[in-house]
């Protein structure tokens, strides 16, 4: 379905898993997003990403997986088109968010954005206060008030266990805080703009163990209310956060399904040999 405006994608009703690829997610969960014979393309002709098809149902955590180059992030930066600001880029199949194609040209990308949220890899505060760096979005997007304000800040460090490391020093630098609680104050960014979906690309890679169990935590927290894709290189990060795992090669998504399956019983050698450590 070809997306004409904003409000058509914002009311679309949540669909329905109709049948599920490999028989194993939940029928009757609502998809959030949804990825139909997708062929991606660097530089126009540079094939990256082969009819990939994936389900991602709402409230859930997808964790994506497989060896470096796979296209693990390009995949993740389709699903808010964070591609597009690399030139060259091409894709083609369909991109669903509540089941409308968000690949079309009309389709508001900021606003997409705002809907998929996303978090890198490298923390990437702005050179402003804590309490700067999360008011920064909603005042963009017209939000007034100091209440209002500091309402948000206070409610997306709580959702993202940082308001009580940060309450007593909102005004200092985002700077000066702990690689960890960069990354929390990351996330806590990417919530205060309300966004539905949460694309993560390898979030806690940079980070001791110890602040990448809180990252871990809070993953699980956040699926009661948000939609998650998760890149990790760590499997047992993935076998703990994620309800569903896609592992990829050579571009191609070998296959998707419940983690405890996936990792435990899973269908194809590749995959059995990568969890297994024979290669990646
Ligand atoms: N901006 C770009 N221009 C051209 N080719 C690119 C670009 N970004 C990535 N690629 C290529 O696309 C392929 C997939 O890369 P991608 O970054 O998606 O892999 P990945 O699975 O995320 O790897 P890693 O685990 O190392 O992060 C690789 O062959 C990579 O060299
Ligand atoms: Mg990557």
């Amino acid at each position: 379905m070809e997306l004409q405006t904003y409000a058509d994608l914002v009311n679309q009703p949540p669909r329905t898993a109709t049948a599920t690829g490999n028989g194993e997610l939940d029928e009757n969960a609502p998809l959030k997003m949804e990825v139909r014979n997708l062929d991606f393309f660097y530089d126009r002709n540079v094939q990256v990403l082969f009819n990939v098809n994936m389900k991602i149902p709402a409230r859930s955590v997808m964790a994506l997986i497989g060896p470096s180059g796979c296209g693990k992030s390009t995949f993740l930066r389709t699903l808010n088109r964070m591609n597009d600001i690399v030139e060259g880029t091409v894709h083609t199949g369909d991109i669903l968010l509540d089941g409308i194609d968000i690949s079309g040209p009309t389709i508001d990308v900021v606003a997409l954005r705002k809907r998929v949220g996303m978090v890198f890899q490298k923390s990437n505060p702005f050179p402003k206060s804590i309490y700067d760096n999360l008011a920064f979005g909603p005042r963009l997007a017209g939000m007034r008030g100091k209440s209002n304000l500091d309402e948000l800040v206070e409610r997306s460090l709580k959702q993202a266990a940082l308001w009580d490391e940060v309450k007593d020093r909102l005004k200092k630098s985002a700077l000066a805080l702990s690689g960890g609680q960069q990354q929390r104050l990351c996330i806590a960014r990417t919530l205060a703009t309300s966004p539905e979906v949460i694309l993560m690309d390898e979030p806690a890679s940079a980070l001791d163990p110890a602040s990448t169990s809180r990252i871990e935590d809070l993953i699980f927290e956040l699926k009661q209310a948000y939609t998650i894709v998760i890149v990790t290189h760590n499997m047992q990060q993935a076998a703990r956060v994620s309800d569903f795992t896609g592992f990829f090669y050579q571009g191609k998504l070998i296959e998707v399904g419940q983690t405890k399956s996936l990792f435990t019983k899973p269908k194809q050698k590749q995959t059995e040999d990568y969890i297994t450590g024979r290669f990646g």
